[in-house]
């Protein structure tokens, strides 16, 4: 091969897997097959009408038309520390501790960028999100995969171990909780524990809260910032992707660690001229106004979590109730266990006519898993059991 063909770094980055699975359902869909897709956590419900509104009146404004500023217009920076406030009782800078991110996907990898140097290693727990790995990748940076165990104390055992064992010593530690695909959640001590490691083992912390407002049952997830002194250690990520149903607008933040914070201020200043004015300004709102919106998308996705745990379990998958995220993290039922998550996917579209997520997708230890998102009405849901009764019939 010619070295003008030969990129090293899209070598490592293979076709997502789960995209597989995601052609297969094209495929199907036109043979005219009427597939249920609960592949891809893609929020399926609209944007508030009063955060649209906004956007609209935004957009007549033609100052709003110009270049913004990378790192989020002062307003909304200010809403997003407002917003923590309230919501955490946490303090922030709006100047030297919060950035706006083009969504979290962006801002994680263009912090990994910034902080990483060529070799340097991060601490991942397997499964993960996708681009909790490749953003270290891109980074040219090493992944040190722990299993992620459900049982907290293990977790931290194991993140303990690896951190102390590997050499050159790891620089980040990267977590999400609640977890997306597992819907693991943690408690604040579990953020405390790993407050004091990353002290004693000088680690950087980068915590992903995505799915901070999607939890049930009387749980509310923690976040990271609410340690006393994580501030020293760490960064937090958070999204209005999930909260707010506005995944298409790409709008999220990171705030925490001053350092850190001006690292990707700084990349991202020569990156890129900031989301289009009109929807950081409309993301104002959204942050700042009424929430009972929040409060309608949690109880829509709970009332789909509920219909598909209880439809499923009739039809024969018994599935854990998870208490926070939008998805369902399942175990293959026996009799499917040896095909592995990525064959036993295809047979779902092909046999139930269901689109789910291999756990391969998420990373070897997701195998033996399928990821399931509560993104199809509660009638598609059932039909979707249906489907899945015949299969383990
Ligand atoms: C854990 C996690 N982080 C980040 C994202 C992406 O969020 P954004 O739309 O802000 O890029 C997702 C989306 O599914 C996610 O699950």
């Amino acid at each position: 091969m010619s070295k003008s063909e030969d990129f090293s770094l899209i070598k490592r980055l293979p076709p997502y897997v789960l995209s597989v699975v995601n052609e297969l359902k094209y495929k199907e869909r036109a043979k005219g097959e009427d597939i249920i897709d609960l592949g891809m956590g893609n929020p399926d419900q609209p944007t508030p009408a009063h955060i649209v509104d906004k956007l609209k009146e935004a957009v007549d404004n033609p100052r709003n038309h110009r270049y913004s500023s990378s790192a989020g217009i002062p307003k909304l920076r200010l809403a997003i520390a407002n917003w923590y406030k309230r919501n955490y009782n946490v303090e922030l800078d709006p100047d030297s501790e919060a950035v706006v991110t083009i969504g979290s996907k962006e801002g994680i990898s263009h912090l990994m960028l910034s902080i990483l140097s060529p070799g340097d290693s991060v601490v991942v727990p397997n499964p993960a999100y996708p681009i909790h790995i490749y953003s270290v990748i891109i980074a040219r940076g090493d992944i040190q995969n722990v299993s992620l165990s459900n049982n907290e104390e293990d977790l931290i055992e194991s993140i303990e171990k690896t951190i102390k064992e590997v050499w050159p010593k790891p620089k980040v530690l990267l977590i999400s909780f609640p977890n997306n695909p597992t819907t693991q959640v943690v408690d604040l001590n579990f953020f405390e524990k790993i407050v004091d490691l990353a002290k004693e083992a000088g680690l950087i912390v980068v915590h992903d809260l995505a799915y901070a407002d999607l939890c049930y049952d009387g749980y509310k997830a923690p976040s990271l910032l609410q340690v006393p002194g994580a501030k020293d250690v760490g960064v937090e990520f958070y999204t209005l992707s999930k909260s707010y149903n506005m995944p298409g607008w790409r709008v999220g933040f990171m705030v925490g660690n001053k350092k850190i914070i001006e690292s990707l201020r700084r990349i991202k200043s020569y990156l890129d001229y900031g989301i289009f004015q009109p929807i950081q300004i409309a993301s104002i709102l959204a942050l700042d106004g009424p929430q009972n919106c929040v409060e309608d998308i949690r109880n829509l996705y709970k009332l789909r979590r509920d219909k598909l745990i209880e439809s499923f379990s009739r039809a024969g998958w018994k599935i854990p109730k998870p208490k926070a995220t939008m998805f369902v993290w399942a175990e293959i039922p026996d009799e499917f266990k040896e095909i592995g998550s990525l064959e036993f996917s295809k047979l779902l579209i092909k046999e139930s006519k269901v689109a789910v997520s291999p756990g391969i997708g998420f990373g070897n230890y997701g195998e033996g898993f399928v990821r399931l998102a509560l993104v199809e009405n509660e009638n598609r849901i059932l039909q979707a059991a249906r489907g899945i009764k015949k299969l383990l019939r």
